[in-house]
């Protein structure tokens, strides 16, 4: 009866563990954001040719002050989590119809999932 309790328990967080690791590595996603840094910067805030990703985590859509926004971002609705950040940075022309981010997309699943946890990692 113990044993088996113990035995859920171990194997209820062998399982957490592995939805954590499938979330995204951090340290893999530092060196993914290299593709975004010409652009971003997630460290301080400042803007480049893109907005600063400080605080992007909860943050809607199109509101740094002294960033010129597209319309079509500054209207977009969207609040920035791990999910909605995964569907722009795919395809980042198709999610916001008309936005000005000029990149192609991240096309592996796994190197978005990196970039998100690096990310969560600075909040
Ligand atoms: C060539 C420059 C460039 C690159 C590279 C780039 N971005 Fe962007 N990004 C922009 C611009 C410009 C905008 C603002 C778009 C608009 O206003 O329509 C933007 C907007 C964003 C936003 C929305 C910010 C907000 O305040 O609403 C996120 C999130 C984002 N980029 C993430 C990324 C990530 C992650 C990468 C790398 C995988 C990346 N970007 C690569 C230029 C870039």
């Amino acid at each position: 009866m113990l044993r088996n309790l113990v035995f859920t328990s171990l194997a209820a967080l062998a399982l957490s563990v592995g939805a954590a690791h499938a979330a995204g590595d951090a340290a893999k996603g530092e060196k993914v954001f290299r593709k975004c840094k010409a652009c971003h910067d997630a460290e301080n805030e400042k803007n480049k040719v893109g907005p600063h990703l400080v605080g992007i985590i909860g943050r809607p859509a199109g509101t740094v002050d002294g960033f010129k926004y597209s319309d079509a971002m500054a209207n977009s609705g969207i609040t920035w989590d791990a999910e909605t950040i995964d569907a722009y940075i795919a395809e980042p022309k198709t999610y916001v119809e008309g936005n000005r981010m000029a990149f192609p997309g991240l096309k592996k699943e796994e190197d978005r999932a990196d970039v998100i946890a690096y990310l969560e990692s600075l909040q």
